[in-house]
């Protein structure tokens, strides 16, 4: 319970809105969270899971039009257009208010209106910031529960303090005797994932779904804490953050920025193919970074569960994913077997006659349909990961040594490259392109460019964006201590399609190559684009039959590259005079050396 009288005062003002049947405050306890799955399993929204197979775990399946992100329905709500960018969806935020005011009156009827107080980072910590969201979904309290430190905890360090106030409703009103839907959400076009960063507010309208719904994750912790991130010095970011050990016991922590479904839960958790060497998981998706006295940054997970992509997922690719999810995990639309098992495209194992598949029918293997959504995820606990690393709950965050950028290239960018220097890896950065996936819903097939995987999370024009990274190079207490900075690229594929590099724990042949950098113990190859690895550098062993891919792997074709500056140009045209001067010379130093 709290005393916070403006809390109070919210959850009032927003209970005569929605008119919901009854308000809750969740307390978060054990007892809590296992009343609500049994409802949900009572009134058949869940699926209990085999309790010997997967215990405390649960399987749902979405409303078909409800299977991940909405990009073209996500607002940024700034008082000037121009302060959202061109990269982002913008409307006034009177405008979106009086839209959404009506949207939310009496949209909670027939339901409850849980309130849930929770904590982006470790309780208590300075770095943490503290959010309520209210929501008519009991599905978004249990996830809210394993994704962020959440209930009565979170109100006796709130005291009476102030909050990020975050208003979500699947917009799915009951009317008296109306049997619920198993999945309650409103169609596409009257979907709002709206954001307030001036006044640090967050307007979900619509979607039960992931980052559209917890709003704690893509909506606070990138959209809002990258526009308070900019103002006070420090970064927001769609990023991993893994420590690795050498043989010889020195340990460096990385973050990497990937677009979404494009590896980073699996590089997180990575397993070494090589002797000697460790890799320990603190995040995998967000990183939050501020500069420590000693000048370094340091960095922290402000997350406390992963809520990673399902399909693809083995004991082969990623058992320390696998292992995280063995009990106490929420599965959202992958299949579940006749024996109360989950399965999905790429677990490794056959699939099970009679599975059930997401969309709730029976598999039939001739339809040439998925047993699981290709969004379909996991929301398991971060501590139940046997790779989590020992400091991954330190307040003070751990030090980064070094950043990689990277996507889906199945052509053009080589398996790795290092900056020259700062503003040449802010560039880089600027220039990240990936081909899209299936993490968010409509977007044309094909490379789209994702500027430092923040293309759909930036709170702010993506042109300051690039200046506030620039600026980091500056204000940076010890530029020498800086993060230095890498691009990677996993994906390259053949002539036929076949993928060049055999990725996931291999990838950690790579990260040695990076690691050695940073301590400048490798010599590199430089070309137009950066520093690339001297092949011998890369160690293949016990994977010799890669070597044969190397040339390819690592080369740099000028013909693609000026291709690429073709549609680096159209990119950074859309910035205008937000566009750092930096990357401009950036850009030309690259073009001048292409030719
Ligand atoms: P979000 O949670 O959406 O931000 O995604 P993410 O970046 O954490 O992506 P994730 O690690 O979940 O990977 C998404 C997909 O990429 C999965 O299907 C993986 O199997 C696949 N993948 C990850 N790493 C590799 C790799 O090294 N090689 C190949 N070929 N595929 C990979
Ligand atoms: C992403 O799309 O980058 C995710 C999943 O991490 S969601 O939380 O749905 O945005
Ligand atoms: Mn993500």
């Amino acid at each position: 319970m709290t005393n916070n009288k403006k809390l109070l005062a919210w959850v009032d003002e927003w209970a005569s809105l929605c008119q919901p049947d009854k308000v809750y405050w969740c307390d978060g306890s054990e007892e809590e969270n296992q009343r609500l799955l049994d409802e949900m399993v009572a009134s058949g929204a869940a699926t209990k899971l085999n309790e010997e197979k997967q215990p405390g775990s649960y399987a749902f399946n979405s409303d078909p039009s409800d299977v991940a992100r909405v990009e073209n329905r996500t607002y940024i709500c700034t008082e000037k257009e121009e302060d959202a960018g061109p990269t982002n969806n913008w409307m006034a935020p009177a405008e979106m208010k009086a839209i959404l005011r009506e949207k939310f009156k009496g949209c909670m009827k027939g339901r409850t209106m849980y309130v849930i107080p929770f904590s982006m980072g470790p309780l208590g910590s300075d770095i943490a910031k503290i959010g309520i969201e209210i929501t008519d979904s009991a599905y978004v309290v249990v996830n809210m529960r394993i994704m962020t430190r959440m209930g009565q905890k979170v109100l006796d360090i709130l005291g009476d303090g102030d909050f990020i106030p975050c208003v979500h409703s699947v917009g799915a009103p009951l009317k008296p005797g109306q049997k619920d839907a198993k999945w309650p959400c409103a169609p596409i076009e009257e979907k709002y994932i709206s954001h307030f960063p001036e006044t640090q507010e967050i307007w979900s309208y619509g979607s039960g779904y992931g980052g559209n719904a917890l709003l704690g994750k893509k909506c606070l912790a990138l959209r809002i804490a990258s526009y308070v991130a900019k103002q006070e010095g420090w970064l927001a970011e769609h990023m991993l953050i893994m420590g690795i050990t050498n043989p010889k016991g020195e340990k460096k922590y990385i973050a990497a920025a990937f677009p979404s479904a494009c590896g980073k839960t699996n590089l997180a958790m990575l397993i070494p193919t090589i002797p000697g060497w460790k890799v320990e998981t603190v995040g995998d998706d967000i990183a939050w970074m501020k500069f420590g006295a000693d000048g370094r940054l340091y960095a922290i997970n402000p997350e406390a569960g992963f809520f990673g992509v399902a399909p693809m997922t083995s004991m082969e690719t990623n058992p320390n994913a696998m292992l995280s999810t063995k009990a106490n995990t929420i599965f959202t639309n992958v299949g579940v077997t006749p024996d109360g098992d989950i399965w999905w495209e790429g677990i490794g194992t056959e699939c099970p006659a009679g599975t059930i598949n997401w969309k709730n029918q029976p598999h039939n293997p001739d339809a040439g349909e998925p047993v699981a959504h290709p969004n379909a995820r996991f929301t398991a606990p971060a501590n139940q990961c046997p790779a989590i690393d020992p400091e991954w709950e330190n307040p003070a965050g751990v030090p980064i040594s070094a950043f990689l950028f990277g996507g889906r290239r199945p052509s053009t960018v080589p398996l790795v490259y290092q900056a020259k220097n700062w503003n040449h890896g802010v560039f880089m950065g600027s220039i990240v392109g990936s081909e899209v996936t299936a993490a968010a819903i409509g977007l044309k097939a094909g490379v789209r460019r994702d500027p430092f995987a923040m293309l759909p999370f930036c709170g702010y024009h993506m042109g300051d964006y690039f200046g506030h990274w620039v600026n980091i190079g500056k204000i940076a207490p010890d530029p020498a201590k800086l993060p230095k900075i890498f691009n990677v690229n996993w994906f390259r594929k053949d002539e036929n399609g076949k993928w060049l590099w055999p990725g996931y724990g291999d990838n950690m042949r790579v990260l040695e190559w990076i690691f050695n950098a940073c301590d400048g113990t490798v010599e590199p190859v430089e070309t137009p684009i950066g520093f690339v690895p001297n092949k011998k550098d890369i160690n293949l062993s016990g994977i010799e039959s890669v070597a044969e891919n190397m040339d390819e792997l690592l080369s740099v074709n000028k013909e693609k590259w000026l291709d690429e500056c073709a549609l680096i140009e159209e990119h950074y045209a859309k910035f205008g005079a937000h566009l750092p001067n930096e990357l401009k010379e950036e850009f030309e130093i690259l073009k001048a050396s292409l030719v």
